[in-house]
């Protein structure tokens, strides 16, 4: 590796583990300061350090609203949850089953937040049981306004109220949108119920959801774990690059513990074609965006399944180093992406655009590496491919991407 490279992987490598560390002080700080009884801090204590290091790696899981929208029940839960286990997802590194909008009906006389009866007639905490039971973890959404964006119940006024009811069920993971929020102040709203979260004494990650609107990249980090950086994705190209273009300029805000979130996936319901989906499955795992399937995994095509569990490719997305991958060079429809990772190697993508095939080049000079030669593999072929004299080249079929693991022929493992 070059002199240059090893100080610029050194850097990221540096900047990311400030970054983390710089989080858990501010929480650390905050016990410290604490009025509260001896056991009672070191309740706290722990409960800060839980949160603190619950996203260190983009979080991965299913969420019902991309495929199922407001039809949600219990039994297409559990149903769920199972098929992560059956068709390989949790073995490749997914956890949390989250239900999206649509899971409440009302609050009782005392203001507690009320699962639909019918819909759910066995209640959360069952719930929240059983896909526990299944060694994965359980998750919620709810709004910081007064209804959700489906007019459920919000939790606007019930923020520490509701935080205490998703840790008695036992909810790992929150989603929290942003309709119906008038009059209130993001950054604000969404730190309210973060320490509402803290306070009810569950380690939860934090799916902040405003959209981008109030730009989360710049006060998220330390108050939840993922923001979502755009409005909501559609299962068509055309959604999936206009997220992308938007993503660009907001690497330096990701990192250990918080993570930039161009929304959910769209792999496999149907809108896009076998090679878009993997661009898409590809590009959202150079940005290391928290990967949220978003399909019915109990009956997905054996492509979806090997596009979603490829585990040379979730590699990049889940590498220690934690840095989310950029936009390198674009001409026209011609796009080349890289993320560097731990081992000092990079993730390249090789991002065809349009609708006809292209010639794609990158050169190690370019990429700054200067030995003379890498050993590349190709993560969808799943193939070494060999030592390469400096640089690679590949034609891109029409709206696909390559994607590939340079690694410089000096990095020892
Ligand atoms: C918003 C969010 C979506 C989804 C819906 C549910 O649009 O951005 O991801 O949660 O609300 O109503």
């Amino acid at each position: 590796m070059s002199n240059s490279r090893k100080a610029m992987t050194a850097a990221s490598v540096f900047a990311a583990r400030i970054t983390a560390l710089a989080w858990l002080a501010v929480g650390a700080g905050t016990v410290f300061l604490s009025p509260a009884c001896k056991e009672k801090e070191a309740r706290r204590r722990l409960t800060l350090s839980d949160f603190d290091t619950l996203a260190l790696k983009p979080p991965m899981g299913w969420n019902s609203w991309n495929k199922f929208g407001c039809d949600v029940d219990e039994k297409l839960v559990r149903s769920m949850a199972e098929a992560m286990v059956e068709r390989g997802l949790a073995a490749a590194g997914y956890e949390y089953v989250v239900i999206d909008d649509c899971w409440q009906k009302d609050r009782d006389a005392r203001g507690n937040i009320l699962a639909d009866p019918e819909r759910f007639p066995s209640g959360m905490k069952a719930l929240a049981d059983y896909v526990h039971s299944l060694g994965l973890k359980f998750g919620l959404y709810s709004c910081a306004g007064d209804k959700t964006c489906e007019g459920r119940p919000g939790s606007r006024g019930y923020e520490e109220q509701d935080a205490r009811q998703y840790a008695s069920w036992g909810v790992d993971y929150l989603k929290y949108d942003w309709c119906h929020t008038e009059g209130l102040q993001a950054e604000e709203a969404y730190k309210k119920m973060r320490a509402a979260l803290e306070a009810a004494g569950r380690p939860i990650v934090f799916s902040i959801c405003e959209w981008g609107r109030n730009r989360p990249w710049l006060w998220a980090r330390g108050v939840g774990h993922l923001w979502r950086t755009t409005g909501d994705i559609k299962d068509d190209w055309e959604s999936v690059l206009k997220i992308l273009d938007l993503q660009v300029g907001l690497e330096e805000y990701a990192g250990p513990g918080g993570w930039n979130d161009p929304d959910m996936l769209e792999v496999g319901n149907g809108g896009m074609t076998a090679d878009e989906y993997k661009a898409h499955f590809s590009l959202w795992c150079l940005l290391s965006a928290p990967l949220m399937a978003g399909n019915d995994l109990r009956t997905m095509s054996r492509e979806t399944e090997f596009i979603l569990t490829n585990p040379d490719v979730i590699a990049v997305n889940q590498d220690a180093l934690g840095v989310q991958g950029r936009r390198f060079r674009k001409e026209d429809d011609r796009e080349v992406w890289v993320k560097p990772l731990a081992d000092g190697s990079l993730a390249v993508v090789l991002l065809n655009r349009g609708r006809v095939k292209e010639r794609i080049a990158v050169s190690w000079a370019e990429l700054d590496i200067e030995t003379s030669t890498c050993f590349v593999r190709d993560l969808w072929r799943k193939k070494d491919l060999g030592r390469f004299l400096s640089g690679y080249a590949a034609d891109v079929p029409p709206r696909a991407a390559v994607m590939v693991k340079v690694k410089p022929s000096n990095i020892i493992d």
